[in-house]
């Protein structure tokens, strides 16, 4: 079984961060998104892995690397335009040859990995091949959701089969939306071959998987265990930031001054420096990033090289190299790689913004 992680596409929602560089690597608890995934393909017993690739691939190698690091043998994938899931699934054809896949979203975050899941299908696809079967062709993963809109939608029948699947349907036919993990056998290739681009122009996998239904494959579904989040848009960035820190396990391994206090589970990384502040739990501060008379608040990750300066922070994802000064309180933001947030006591007394496309910005 070989792995097809999709790391390329254009991530319009999380823009302006995405406008410059790959949702996939926003850090979630200090590390990129894309790499849970991988680390949840080697912990699947999963070694070779595809990935596709797009604008943002110089990025993304320089991460993510010959995988070794995970366990895993990467092969990068390139497409030159993000024409949708089942076009990945097209331009991978080479690569995959006729083996069984895992196909994982870069921007997917699953509390309980995948593991489970690869072993149901080999198993089923296993037995079946014993008996002289057919086994499934596909196994899909769902979860039940409150905004069924925003996803690819299965119904499911008595028995509990998938019968059908809508991409983003206007009436959700069911609350189960699709989680972005599929398992594949090679015939997902002449699907993705027959059908057509969709009414918003992309090769859907949702249809890909349609046609393996309407052409008789048994296609499989279980419902995740545990948490699953797209991480597509801020809030959900956020609450996935959460849900990560929930689990983490204190360390610290830079300096705390005798006059900060640390309180509940809280990581502190090489380097760091805690100065005259209170860093309240969960949350973790990154490699060699100062923070001196501030507050940080719980499900708070700020990644490496940052400042914090005389400010609060609380419930935020802030990105490398980013400088906070004089700033107040800061709570539920997303903030970039290299941004400087400060005050100035001059004349007008007025906001000075210099905010990308597409930001937003909240004021009190
Ligand atoms: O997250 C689950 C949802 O993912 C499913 O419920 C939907 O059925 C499925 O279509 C997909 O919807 P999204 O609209 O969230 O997909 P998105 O465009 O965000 O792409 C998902 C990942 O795949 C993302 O990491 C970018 C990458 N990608 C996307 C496209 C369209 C590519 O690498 N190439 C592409 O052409």
């Amino acid at each position: 079984m070989k792995g097809l992680v999709l790391a390329g596409g254009a991530g319009t929602r999380l823009r302006p961060l995405t406008a410059t560089s790959a949702k996939q690597l926003v850090p979630i608890a200090n590390k990129p998104i894309l790499f849970y995934g991988l680390e949840d393909l080697a912990q699947a017993g999963i070694a070779d892995v595809g990935m596709i690739v797009g604008d943002t691939a110089p990025e993304v190698e320089e991460a993510v690397g010959d995988g070794s690091r995970f366990g895993l043998k990467v092969t990068y994938i390139h497409q030159s335009e993000p024409l949708g899931l089942a076009h990945c699934v097209l331009i991978a054809r080479d690569y995959l040859g006729d083996d069984d896949f895992v196909m994982y979203l870069g921007d997917n975050l699953l509390r309980h990995g995948v593991s489970r899941f690869v072993a149901s299908f080999e198993e089923e696809r296993r037995v079946a091949s014993v008996k002289g079967e057919r086994g499934p062709s596909a196994q899909i993963l769902l979860a039940r959701v409150p905004d069924p809109q925003r996803f690819g939608v299965a119904e499911l029948g008595e028995a509990g089969e998938v019968v059908r699947l809508v991409e983003k349907p206007v009436e959700p036919p069911s609350d189960l939306a699709l989680v972005g993990v599929y398992l594949f056998d090679a015939s997902i290739h002449e699907a993705v071959a027959s059908i057509r681009p969709s009414a918003r122009g992309e090769l859907e996998i949702t249809d890909a998987i349609q046609w393996l239904i309407d052409h008789g494959h048994r296609v499989k579904s279980q419902v995740v265990e545990g948490y699953w989040k797209d991480l597509g848009e801020r809030e959900a960035l956020l609450e996935g930031n959460r849900l990560v820190l929930e689990d983490l396990q204190p360390r610290n391994d830079g300096i705390v001054d005798a006059n900060s206090r640390i309180e509940g589970r809280v990581v502190i990384e090489a380097g760091a420096r805690i100065l005259n502040s209170v860093v309240r739990g969960p949350a973790i501060i990154g490699e060699r990033t100062i923070v001196e008379d501030s507050y940080i608040g719980p499900f708070t990750s700020i990644y490496h090289d940052c400042e914090i300066v005389r400010s609060e922070i609380d419930y935020s994802v802030i990105m490398a190299r980013t400088k906070i000064v004089d700033a107040g309180r800061v709570v539920e933001s997303l903030i970039g790689k290299d941004v400087t947030i400060g005050r100035h006591d001059g004349r007008p007394r007025a906001l000075r913004l210099m905010v990308g496309d597409n930001s937003r910005v909240d004021l009190v």
